[in-house]
């Protein structure tokens, strides 16, 4: 066993699991130890049935996560690059995941951290948070997505202001333009990140994955196509003991218990 802290912390409240990235001396950069720690939580989120909502945090009261570790980059060939990027995605792991996962942004989101809540369905963060995409200032651009995620986001213009300026911005800013969905005071954001994993945890487990499914696909598919799957995922939901429960329970004015199947 070994007595180095943890670097993303692990923790199950009820029905979410809250994950905290854990370097809040190095204001939890992304290296390849975060990463791999990161995915197994997810994974390990992902299998217990317990669990329904994902929250994502960072540690201390600085970062959310800082970007890429940047230490990692210096002397790093082309090919060890292309290496690193063929291993499994954070991002994607998050985006992929059947359960919905709220960032909680508690400081600095910068580069990769940007693109971890873009990753993310939901992101609330405190009113001391600051946003950015600084990559333009190491010579490379984001390469976690945030070229085309933070577009589909916040549109063409304010994305590109954040990623050619590489300017930060603050968490008011970011609400304006619909990076975030919710700014707290600091000591409230946990409480609230929670209380609306908390409100989506008691709804019907498949809807909610049928939901951030088809919700997904709107950032990817021609409006036909995700008119179809809409299509198929709400005729899904009637297969399910969930939409049984839910219907039944609005009909005898009595709250659903849903069973999740
Ligand atoms: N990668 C690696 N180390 C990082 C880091 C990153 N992305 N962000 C911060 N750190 C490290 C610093 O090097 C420093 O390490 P040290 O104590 O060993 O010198 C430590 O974290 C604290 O950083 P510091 O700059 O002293 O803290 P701060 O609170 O004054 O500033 C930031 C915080 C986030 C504004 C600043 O650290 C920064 O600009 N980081 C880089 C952000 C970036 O470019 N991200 C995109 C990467 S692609």
């Amino acid at each position: 066993m070994s007595d180095e802290p943890k670097v993303v912390l692990s923790e199950t409240r009820g029905a979410v699991a809250l994950l905290t990235i854990n370097r809040p001396e190095k204001r939890n950069a992304l290296n390849g130890q975060v990463r791999c720690a990161l995915l197994g939580a997810l994974d390990a989120a992902a299998r217990d049935q317990a669990v329904r909502v994902i929250v994502i945090t960072g540690a201390g009261d600085k970062a959310f996560v800082a970007g890429a570790d940047i230490a990692e980059f210096e002397g790093r060939t082309p090919v060890d690059q292309y290496r690193v990027m063929k291993q499994p995605s954070v991002y994607d792991a998050i985006e992929r995941l059947s359960k919905p996962v709220i960032a909680a942004i508690n400081g600095f989101c910068l580069g990769g951290g940007m693109e971890l809540a873009l990753a993310c369905d939901i992101r609330v963060a405190s009113s001391v948070a600051k946003f950015g995409q600084p990559e333009v200032n190491l010579g490379i651009i984001p390469g976690g997505g945030g070229t085309q995620r933070l577009p589909r986001v916040v549109g063409l213009g304010a994305a590109a202001r954040m990623i050619l300026t590489g300017d930060l911005i603050d968490a008011a800013e970011a609400h304006r333009i619909g990076l975030i969905e919710e700014i707290t005071a600091p000591d409230a954001l946990m409480a609230r990140a929670m209380a609306i994993a908390e409100t989506i945890a008691s709804k019907s487990p498949v809807a909610v994955s049928a939901a951030k499914e088809a919700v997904r696909a709107a950032l990817s598919l021609p409006l036909a196509e995700g008119l179809k799957l809409e299509t198929a995922l709400f005729q899904l939901c009637f297969a399910s003991e969930d939409k049984v429960e839910g219907v039944r329970a609005f009909l005898e004015k009595r709250a659903a218990t849903f069973p999740g199947r």
